[in-house]
């Protein structure tokens, strides 16, 4: 199978391409470079023996697409390319749906025109805006707390649309909690520009180094240790979740909205203590006061996922750790 995947160099896209190499899949890439890096590919080649196909460009370029949907005999697409920064998203909304909204669009409709009609969009768990019934399940109350939210919010709204406006569509739409982690080698992984927003990479930064200490943001929230909880998923578990949509959307009409996640919910200092362990150094903190936006915790209810898509998270956290850590310290500047 030939499979368009739009930000493919980034760092879920890239953990996905080598999965699908590994099944004998190809993917195409599409990538405009806004935040990732050209010798990703290099890495996935050292990975897996193949160079993916590669695409500079950007999936509001309509033509562009179309002539790649053509040209490789495209058969179905996975969604990645998208910005994800929630604060830039506040300070700059127009950017954000232009890329992330007017983006999906454009897409969706050169694929129309190319008669590709299986899709796998990537939201987040962030659609659940400040839900505090815990576990997260597909049909809780969705909302948006930001223009990032918003955005995966308004294309999911879209996708619907579409698959009811003409049953031929198999879209899925994964909601991914938080993904951290790095393929075992080392040789690809989470690579922010400037100062990291999440909680991971912060950490790994901190570890090599290249930032002095972490700011826990609050430490008086209702949760067992007063800091938040998130249900953390390893990004090779995330990447086989996308597999798994495909081989199940193949053939299938309709709009499918599954939750990624592992169903277990850490706080920050745990998060702090096993990355410290896996380390072997001690992790300077301070607490600080909560970050606006933020809620007390978030956690999946992944059963839909393993009972349709026949799919479950299995790596722990030490893993997660372990091998943000082996890409960390092996690429303390992230890529060349
Ligand atoms: P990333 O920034 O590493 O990857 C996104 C890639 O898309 C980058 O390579 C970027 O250059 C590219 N891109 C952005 N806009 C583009 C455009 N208009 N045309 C072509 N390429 C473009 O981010 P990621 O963490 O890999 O996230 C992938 C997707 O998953 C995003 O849509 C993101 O919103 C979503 N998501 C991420 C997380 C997370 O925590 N990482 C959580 C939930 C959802
Ligand atoms: C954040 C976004 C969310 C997005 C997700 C992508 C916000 C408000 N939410 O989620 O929309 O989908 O990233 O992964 O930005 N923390 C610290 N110190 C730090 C960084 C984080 O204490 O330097 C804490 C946070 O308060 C939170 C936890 O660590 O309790 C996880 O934070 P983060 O990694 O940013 O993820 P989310 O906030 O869940």
């Amino acid at each position: 199978m030939k499979i368009l995947v739009t930000g493919g160099t980034g760092y879920i896209g890239s953990h996905t391409c080598v999965q699908l190499i590994e099944k004998g899949w190809q993917p195409v890439i599409i990538d405009s470079l806004v935040n990732s890096k050209i010798s990703v590919l290099e890495r996935i080649e050292k990975i897996t023996g193949t160079r993916p196909a590669f695409v500079e460009g950007d999936v509001r370029d309509a033509d562009l697409l179309q002539k790649v949907l053509r040209e490789h005999a495209i058969e179905a697409v996975i969604h990645f390319a998208g910005l994800k920064a929630v604060g830039e998203s506040i300070s700059m909304p127009l950017k954000y749906y232009d890329n992330n909204v007017h983006g999906s669009v454009v897409l969706m409709e050169a694929m129309k025109q190319c008669n590709v009609k299986t899709l796998v969009f990537s939201s987040s768990a962030t659609v659940y805006g400040d839900a505090t019934k815990m576990p997260l399940k597909e049909d809780a109350p969705t909302s948006a707390t930001n223009p990032y939210g918003q955005s995966k919010l308004m294309v999911e709204k879209i996708i619907a649309d579409l698959c009811t406006s003409n049953p031929s569509w198999s879209i899925t739409a994964l909601r991914y909690f938080n993904p951290v982690g790095a393929h075992e080698s080392g040789l690809i992984g989470e690579d922010p520009q400037g100062i990291p927003n999440n909680l991971m990479p912060f950490l790994a930064q901190v570890a090599v180094g290249r930032r002095e200490e972490l700011q826990v943001f609050g430490n008086d929230y209702q949760t067992p240790d007063g800091t938040g909880v998130r249900d953390y998923i390893h990004v090779i578990d995330l990447a086989q979740g996308h597999l798994c949509a495909l081989a199940h959307a193949h053939g299938k009409a309709g709009y499918h909205v599954f939750n990624l996640g592992t169903g277990k919910g850490n706080s920050v200092l745990e998060m702090l203590n096993a990355f410290g362990k896996a380390c072997g150094k001690k992790l300077k903190y301070k607490i600080a006061s909560r970050r606006p936006g933020d809620v007390a915790a978030s956690w999946a209810d992944p059963q839909k996922a393993q009972s349709v898509l026949n799919w479950k998270a299995e790596k722990s956290m030490d893993d997660m750790c372990q091998d943000t850590w082996h890409w960390q310290s092996q690429n303390p500047n992230g890529y060349p």
